[in-house]
């Protein structure tokens, strides 16, 4: 699959930026990397710490042909993508990077990146014309000093886990390749395959969760599956909550 990458010294945020781009006709498969953001964003319109010259800060743009699979099934997208950096980092690395419900990418039980996907869903007339962008997040060679105080604990980087610094080309050619071969894979077999793959790749499965979803309401028990649209089913004492937003934390193994 052919990509084209926009490499950019400094954006407010690579996903408005692709944004962009993707309402002007850029086509699938354009991909925005950034140097550093001064507007970052993740889940929830939180602010995503982007200092200079050390992370990866990267948007793709998934855009379906009419005939391809159904609307709903791209709510797999951000496995798909945390799936592909999996990959691509412990190819690259060797390290044993998994991931937590929804789209985060851990390293020893802390976050090393995150995966923001927005969706832009038009209808003019009967024609569905929609697009996706895959923001992707991962510390690369940021150092403890440089974590801001309130996420010091929870973050971590490549280089804050082994004292090495890697290649971000290196890591964003893998993350593509990976990525792209993933998408194909999807469009052809559809989720199932996606689905099963995140499952295995996950320390949510079969741990014990306290899940804070959007309405302020929180959920705690034991995180049992993914169902086939990504959402993570919570087996409480007597019912299996269905979490579709939120976040999870886990409590034991
Ligand atoms: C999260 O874990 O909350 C998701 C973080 C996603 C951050 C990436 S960095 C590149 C892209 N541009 C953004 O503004 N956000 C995503």
């Amino acid at each position: 699959m052919a990509f084209k990458i926009i490499h950019l010294n400094s954006v407010d945020s690579t996903n408005t930026y692709i944004d962009n781009l993707a309402k002007k006709g850029y086509p699938h498969g354009t991909v925005v990397v950034a140097d550093t953001q001064t507007a970052g964003r993740g889940r929830f319109r939180r602010q995503w710490f982007s200092p200079p010259g050390r992370n990866i800060y990267m948007s793709i743009l998934v855009r379906p042909e009419k005939t391809e699979r159904r609307l709903s099934d791209f709510s797999v997208l951000p496995m798909l993508a945390g799936i592909a950096c999996a990959r691509a980092i412990q190819s690259v690395t060797g390290l044993p990077v998994c991931l937590k419900w929804p789209n985060d990418i851990l390293l020893e039980e802390k976050k090393l990146g995150g995966i923001l996907v927005e969706s832009r869903i038009e209808a003019p007339g009967t024609e569905l014309n929609a697009f996706f962008i895959i923001g992707i997040g991962i510390n690369v060679n940021m150092k403890r000093e440089d974590l801001p105080e309130d996420i010091k604990d929870m973050a971590t980087s490549l280089y804050i886990s082994t004292g090495r610094e890697f290649s971000r080309e290196l890591l964003i050619e893998e993350i593509l390749r990976e990525f792209f071969r993933l998408y194909e894979e999807f469009i052809a077999m559809g989720k199932g395959y996606i689905i099963s793959e995140w499952q295995s790749l996950s320390t949510t499965i079969g741990r014990f969760v306290r899940c804070l979803l959007p309405d302020g309401r929180e959920v705690a028990g034991k995180a049992i599956a993914v169902d086939e649209d990504g959402h993570l089913l919570v087996q409480t004492e007597g019912v299996i909550e269905v979490i579709k937003a939120g976040d999870v934390f886990h409590c034991s193994s």
